[in-house]
């Protein structure tokens, strides 16, 4: 018996190690994390429902949703890197990201082979976390900073079968520093390679408004900027578009337009 041994055993820490063991052998894994959405709800205020997949809603993000998974999966015109990841931005408040996010999100898991996840990153505003009942529990703070939950912890699987959400999480100091983060930059990148079969859709902070969105523009491989059909004029428009990383594929979708007849959504690289 080596010295070490030799005190361990003095200690009693050998004795401790090994019924640490024999308890954790017997201790099942953790089952993930599942919350019913509080769908009746969600379709009352106007939000894309599986109960609606063959009215006009599901018509409109059918439309949008195409370019998005062409991208996606590969089959656009050009390469898209890392475009599995989906950011949904707006230049100013209130335009319609989260509305937009969560109606893109369903509409994908409701006709889509693949799994679909939705992100809370508005960690200033998370109106998403609080729409679908997730508030108090584990996200995405709680993956960048403290004892960084696994992937695992923070992904709620729902009662859609497609459909996960990781919500915002608990509040952390300086929580809006941590979308610029390298901890943000390691977990989009695992999320990329982990589930490439996979969409992932970020609803996130105005452009204009705070640094971090446009940080994350680098970390996406698509951006789909919302403009308010009436309000938000075209030179702030312009100035949210540049702050985009010029190499992203960059949709804008007209949200809260009356003209329901064109499908409302202009797609283009880069500038628009
Ligand atoms: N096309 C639409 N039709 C009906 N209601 C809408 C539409 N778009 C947005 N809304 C409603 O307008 C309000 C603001 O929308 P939403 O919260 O999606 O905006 P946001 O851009 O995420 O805002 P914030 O900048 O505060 O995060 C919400 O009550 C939402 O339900
Ligand atoms: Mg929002």
């Amino acid at each position: 018996m080596s010295s070490i041994e030799k005190a361990m055993e003095r200690s009693g820490a050998g004795v401790r190690a090994a019924t640490v063991e024999r308890l954790d052998a017997g201790r099942e894994r953790p089952e993930p994390p599942r919350h019913d959405l509080p769908l009746a709800r969600l379709r009352a205020q106007g939000y894309l429902t599986p109960e609606d997949s063959d009215g006009p809603l599901a018509e409109q993000y059918r439309a949008i949703k195409r370019p998005l998974l062409m991208n996606a999966f590969g089959r656009g015109a050009l390469p898209v890197d890392g475009g599995n990841l989906i950011m949904v931005t707006s230049a100013a408040p209130g335009e319609g990201k989260t509305f937009t996010a969560l109606n893109l999100a369903m509409s994908m898991a409701m006709e889509l082979d693949h799994t679909v996840l939705v992100v809370d990153a508005d960690l200033v505003k998370p109106s998403l976390t609080e729409l679908l009942g997730l508030r108090g529990r584990p996200g995405l703070t709680d993956a960048l900073a403290g004892d960084r939950a696994p992937l695992s912890e923070i992904i709620v699987r729902t009662n859609v079968p497609k459909l996960r959400v990781i919500p915002a999480g608990r509040t952390y100091p300086n929580s809006t520093e941590l979308l610029a983060s390298q901890a943000m930059r390691a977990l989009t990148q695992e999320l990329a390679e982990r589930y490439p079969d996979r969409v992932v859709l970020f609803d996130t902070p105005p452009l204009l408004a705070a640094s971090q969105a446009s940080i994350l523009t680098y970390l996406v491989g698509q951006v789909v900027v919302v403009v308010e059909a009436g309000r938000t004029v075209q030179h702030v428009v312009k100035e949210a578009l540049g702050l985009i990383d010029s190499s992203k594929a960059v949709g804008l979708v007209l949200n809260k337009s009356h003209e329901r007849t064109r499908g409302d959504y202009y797609y283009g690289y880069g500038e628009a």
